[in-house]
């Protein structure tokens, strides 16, 4: 529905700069909104306050061109001019339903595969595997996912790319003292099974111990020149970290695999031709022994160019260098049209770095997109960054543990019918759920607090809300004996109820839409929350099976099957397993 008023005022900006009333070469970005309050109508343009300087006009007379220029059509009922030249629409109800009779008709809920279907590599998770998965890996890790389910359910070819830190210097204290640690083969296997114990002990190590740091530096020289039992080592300690990864991934019901994982090492082989790239491309400028690039796009506050090292003095490479024939494969072997980054906002510069530079090298032309979806930190109550009650850093495994228990604490306090094994089970759901719900609910370009009572609460825009909002309307057709799916007759808009829930379901298509190509999960929990509260008031007011005549009964049906096959879409798509009873 947006999109077809979108393409109604499209002509009509059209006919306008035909016939004068608009200057050539102006071509404005057409915003529609939805306004909170129903009086202004089912959508709104600023579009007449927007255009009214560049015509010379008044906004208001020019509201009235603009709307006289709208092709007729059945959509707009009605169009309203309001304040200093906002346009409201009103639309016609017929069509409303009959997109949601097709929205019933499609297993896709009338989210139509966006037409042109674009090849999306979409990096995310990407942790360092000298450590393990904690706190921070949280958002990159689950807003990816939503992201990355959206923009499958749209109809594109993503590929996910986990580009796991597993090369560097911090690896040659591992090694040493996994070398040491060896020489009792199984203690090494059940170090190994706490890789926070084990980093910090290699790093106590690595900063006190005469000599331990040099044996640490020879290490990584001989692993990067290929010394076949550092190699196997360090294999062996990788191999490690990705399981543990894959546990956290599994648990968080996190569609990543061992087969997404292309990891930083795997580029080693392409870092000379990147050199050699930039090199011919006459980018590269040497800076005390090292190969730099200056961009004149980027200066240090002093208005000093800012260097991207891409090679040390030593002939080290880089995670820029990386990162750029990462761009490369990405680009030129995957096909990328779009290539998205789900990484902490603090990294923004070096992405920008990295776009342009990747634009100069020729690594990506002017179709390709290139995104960095950043996000902010996760903070504990303090306002400072979150951190477990020892004050050290939250492992995931730990606060998903943490999360089931407080579920469960939850759920039996409650008092229930539900048996010890489906109250666990319930309790695995909802406490996962609620910490990535917490996660994705949040604008991801802000810090957002951890706070297990908010996140756990059934007030609120929350997984637990949403989840039993869920069963709700599914104990609606469980009560009844009625298939959801089988319900018939045509969808009818009685009272404000019925229509305001039909307005919201109609929605669907558009925050899925926006979901996608601005990578912000939360437009869609939000929306989420909205159905939901839509649906609890059409709950309170209309009767559904006791409705006054068959038909009515039967609209009400379908819409309360609507909303749940809706529900149950969204949180699917932000990767929340649902419950048929809580
Ligand atoms: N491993 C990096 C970190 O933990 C994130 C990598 C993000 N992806 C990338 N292509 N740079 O900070």
């Amino acid at each position: 529905m947006r999109e077809q008023i979108e393409v109604l005022l499209a002509a009509a900006v059209e006919t306008l700069t035909a016939n004068g009333t608009l200057p050539q070469g102006v071509t404005p970005r057409i915003q529609l909104d939805r306004p909170r309050d129903k009086s202004h109508g089912d959508f709104a343009t600023n579009l007449a306050l927007m255009l009214a300087k560049p015509a010379k006009q008044n906004p208001r007379a020019l509201a009235e061109a603009i709307v006289a220029a709208i092709p007729s059509n059945a959509i707009i009922e009605k169009s309203d001019i309001a304040g200093p030249g906002f346009i409201n629409f009103f639309v016609n109800q017929q069509q409303l339903i009959q997109q949601l009779e097709q929205a019933w008709a499609d297993p896709n809920l009338g989210v139509a595969a966006s037409g042109e279907s674009h090849t999306v590599v979409i990096d995310y998770s990407s942790p360092n595997l000298a450590k393990e998965m904690h706190v921070g890996h949280l958002r990159s890790t689950i807003i990816g996912d939503a992201v990355a389910r959206t923009l499958t359910f749209q109809g594109h070819n993503v590929i996910a790319q986990n580009h796991v830190g597993d090369w560097g210097t911090q690896f040659g204290m591992l090694l040493a003292h996994m070398e040491d640690e060896l020489k009792d083969q199984a203690s090494a296997r059940l170090q190994l099974s706490d890789l926070e114990t084990f980093y910090k002990a290699a790093k106590k190590r690595f900063d006190d111990e005469d000599g331990f740091a040099d044996r640490a530096r020879s290490l990584v020289v001989k692993l990067q020149g290929g010394d076949p039992h550092c190699q196997q080592l360090w294999q062996e300690f990788i191999n490690t970290s990705l399981e543990h990864c894959q546990e956290v991934y599994d648990r968080l019901g996190v569609q990543l695999t061992r087969q997404d994982v292309m990891a930083e090492s795997a580029y080693n082989d392409d870092l000379p031709q990147v050199i050699q790239d930039l090199r011919g491309k006459g980018l590269l400028v040497e800076d005390q022994g090292a190969q730099c690039v200056f961009l004149e796009e980027f200066k240090g506050k002093e208005g000093e160019p800012l260097p991207i090292i891409v090679q040390k003095k030593d002939g080290g490479y880089l995670y820029a260098t990386t990162d750029l024939a990462a761009v490369r494969y990405r680009v030129g072997e995957l096909n990328a049209d779009r290539v998205i980054y789900v990484v902490d906002a603090r990294q923004s510069l070096h992405f920008d770095q990295i776009f342009t530079l990747c634009r100069k090298a020729g690594y990506a032309n002017e179709n390709t997109l290139l995104e960095h979806l950043g996000f902010g930190m996760v903070l504990g109550k303090d306002g400072r960054p979150y951190k477990s009650r020892d004050g050290g850093v939250t492992k995931l495994a730990d606060l998903l543990n943490e999360a089931e228990r407080r579920a469960l604490e939850l759920i039996s306090g409650k008092g229930t019918d539900l048996t010890a094994s489906e109250q666990a089970h319930v309790a695995r759901v909802v406490g996962i759920a609620s910490v990535k719900y917490a996660d994705l609910s949040k604008n991801r370009t802000s810090d957002y607090m951890f706070d297990w009572d908010t996140m756990l609460s059934f007030e609120g825009n929350t997984a637990p809300y949403l989840l039993y909002a869920n069963t709700r309307v599914k104990s609606v057709f469980q009560k009844a004996g009625i298939d959801a799916l089988a319900v018939q007759g045509e969808i009818q808009l009685a009272t404000e109820q019925d229509e305001n829930l039909a307005n919201k379901l109609a929605q669907f298509p558009e925050i899925i839409a926006s979901v996608g190509k601005k990578g912000m999960p939360h437009f869609l929990c939000g929306y989420l929350f909205e159905l939901a509260g839509a649906f609890s008031s059409f709950y309170e007011a209309c009767p559904i099976l006791n409705a006054d005549d068959p038909a009515l009964k039967n609209s009400r049906l379908k819409l309360a099957a609507l909303t749940q096959r809706t529900l149950e879409k969204g949180l699917g798509l932000l990767g929340i397993e649902t419950l048929e009873r809580m």
